[in-house]
């Protein structure tokens, strides 16, 4: 009966929400687009000619708002690359690489990387997207511990794959973990601070970390 009620609230706040109204009529995927297109517009962050990748891209509205921000309107080409990385499959987005897997293993990872240089003739990116998030099991301890592993682990595919004034956006949740996840990051940006776009729901612990320019 509570379940059924707590459904009731989130469809009626889903079908109210302007963000999902929005995200139709634009033609975005999920209403998540904004999370990036807010940050990414207070920040200046995604440029023409960046080699980007978006961790956890499906169903893909933040490839298709990088997209969006890439290609040239004039001449329809898209300046710079996307490359987009899930478990599960994606719909074709134009223009954007798809690698379906979980960024964690070896083969996806050294597909990623020939991609990269296949793409660019670069090794190293401008930009890295996550909004990957653990499944969580409602247990505070156990799911801190796991938002914390998956941070960790984008914060290793930065580093290796960063230029050094590259940027990092990351989703994380506020709990018992997260200002060490700040620590972590503040080690090795020059800049890291939280963002907590208008579109992430305020009811919601997701906020979002930005990571400017590698130390060292
Ligand atoms: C919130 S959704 C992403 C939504 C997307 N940003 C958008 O706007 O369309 C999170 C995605 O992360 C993916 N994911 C979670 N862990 C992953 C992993 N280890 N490797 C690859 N993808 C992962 C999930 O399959 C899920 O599709």
């Amino acid at each position: 009966m509570k379940k059924n009620k707590f459904n009731q609230n989130w469809l009626h706040d889903h079908i109210n929400d302007p963000y999902v109204k929005m995200a139709q009529r634009e033609g975005y995927r999920a209403r998540a687009a904004y999370k990036i297109k807010q940050i990414d517009e207070d920040e200046n962050l995604i440029k023409a000619g960046d080699i980007l990748v978006d961790l956890g891209s499906t169903p893909g509205s933040w490839s298709q708002y990088a997209c969006k921000k890439l290609r040239n309107p004039l001449t329809n080409i898209l300046n710079g690359a996307i490359i987009a990385i899930d478990i599960l499959p994606m719909d074709n987005i134009s223009d954007v690489h798809f690698l379906q897997g979980d960024f964690r293993e070896e083969e996806i990872y050294q597909k990623f990387q020939q991609m990269v240089l296949n793409i660019s003739g670069e090794k190293k990116i401008d930009g890295v997207m996550s909004d990957m998030s653990p499944n969580l099991s409602g247990i505070e301890v156990a799911d801190a511990a796991r938002i914390e592993h998956i941070a960790e682990l984008v914060l290793d595919f930065a580093l290796n794959n960063l230029k050094k004034n590259g940027w990092a956006v990351i989703k994380c949740f506020h709990g018992s973990g997260f200002s060490q996840i700040v620590e972590l990051y503040k080690k090795h940006f020059v800049k890291v601070a939280e963002r907590k776009p208008k579109a992430s729901r305020s009811n919601s612990s997701e906020t979002f970390l930005l990571a400017r320019g590698l130390k060292g």
